[in-house]
Formats: structure tokens, sequence, C-alpha cells
């Protein structure tokens, strides 16, 4: 049996990984030792013909645009950030979440054109940016890698663009969110060769999916 009887699957370490992987379990697309803390690379069921890969978050979308995955599971905010060429096949609806600019809460200024031309820490330079311009902003963007709260509060920057789900981290920090961005929530994204050679596969999956997210 070679590669092309199988499909690859990206999944994002991380909040999404636990959903993903029991989600798809559900329709039998599972293997054996598939965890978040597996230290093998790839996850193999021979008798389903199926791969899995974890990845970091950020680059599910790139694993699936080339190809080396078939399907992947990922945050509709990091499709849009990777500017990838992605097919989406499904809102599958957990990992809800916004993405939103905040600033720290005693610093707060009247209007959101007020933060014009000041700098902003975030993890997704390319949304922010094309936000603010459409308001006929221009920032300066700090591109961070993880834990963006610190920017404001240790000076770095006046404000974050960021991720905010419960809202916990915003309160601990004592930031404020002024603007909502986007919403999202995870998606299955295919590559689109994959999607067209591999057709009856992922649609029966996209189906089986379906079925349960609706009921
Ligand atoms: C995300 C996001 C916020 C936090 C928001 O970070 O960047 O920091 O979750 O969640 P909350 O509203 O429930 O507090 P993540 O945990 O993915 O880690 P990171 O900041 O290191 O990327």
């Amino acid at each position: 049996m070679n590669d092309k009887d199988f499909i690859t699957i990206a999944l994002p370490k991380g909040k999404l990984f636990g959903l993903s992987a029991d989600l798809l379990a559900k329709v039998g697309w599972s293997a054996e030792g598939l965890t978040e803390k597996s230290r093998k690379l790839i996850i193999s069921n021979d008798e389903a013909r199926l791969k899995f890969i974890i990845t970091k978050t950020a680059d599910v979308p790139t694993y699936v645009e080339y190809g080396a995955a078939d399907i992947g599971i990922i945050g509709k905010d990091v499709i849009l950030e990777s500017g990838k060429d992605v097919y989406e096949l499904l809102d599958l609806g957990f990992g809800k979440c916004h993405l939103m600019m905040a600033v720290p809460k005693d610093k707060k200024r009247p209007r959101l054109e007020d933060y014009a031309h000041t700098r902003v820490a975030t993890k997704f330079p390319h949304i922010a940016e094309k936000f603010f311009a459409a308001q006929g902003m221009q920032m300066e963007y700090i591109k961070l890698n993880g834990s963006i709260e610190l920017g404001p509060i240790v000076g770095l920057s006046e404000s974050i663009v960021d991720i905010v789900e419960t809202g916990t981290t915003l309160r601990e920090n004592n930031l404020e969110e002024i603007v909502t961005i986007m919403n999202a929530t995870a998606r299955l994204i295919a590559n689109r060769v994959s999607y067209k050679l591999k057709f009856e596969r992922i649609n029966t999956l996209v189906n089986d999916l379906s079925k349960i997210l609706h009921g």
C-alpha cells in the first residue's frame, strides 16, 4: 500500500487538539497512541489507512497547502492570518473565540482613532493590519509568538491584538477589550488537489462529521 491510499491529517497542538481528536474518533478516524504528548511525529492506523501528524498551530495551513497533509483542523483566525490557499470544508463549531484589540484599563484613550501610529503587539499582524487599514489607521506591528498580554504591561506596546476565549487572561492582566475584530471557530480544511483525488473518503468524512455536528 502506498501513500496515495492513505489520508494524512494535520492536527494542531494546544487547545484544539483534544477536541479535534475526539470528534474524529466519533466517526472512526483514530489511531492508537494519538495523544498530544506523543514523541512520535507520525501516528498511523494502517488498517484504516490514516496518518496523523501533530504540528504547531500556526503550521497546520502550511502542511495542508503544500499537500504534506491532505486535511487538517485549525482555527479560522489561523487560516486567515496564514494567507494559505486551502479549501475550507466544514465549520466544526468548537474552539469558539474572538480576535480583539485590548489596552491597559488605566491607559484607555477615548476613541479607537486615538491609537493611530501606536505600537500593537500581536501574533496576528496580517489580520490586524487589514483591520486597522480599513479604519484608516496606520499602526506599528510587533510580532510576538505567545504571552501577547505582556506587551503593554512591560511597555513594549500600547495595545495588543489577540484571541480571547474566556476573558480570564485579559482580566488577570488588567486589560480591557476596546474593539472586536473577528469571531472564529475550528474548521476542517483540505488541500485542493487531495480533495479531488481523495474525494470519496474526504467527502464521507465531511458528511459523517456534519451528521454529528448537526444532530
Ligand atoms: C491564547 C491567547 C490568550 C489566551 C486567551 O493563548 O493568546 O493569551 O489564550 O484565553 P482566555 O480568554 O481564555 O484567557 P494561548 O493559551 O494559546 O497561549 P499563548 O499566548 O502562549 O499563545
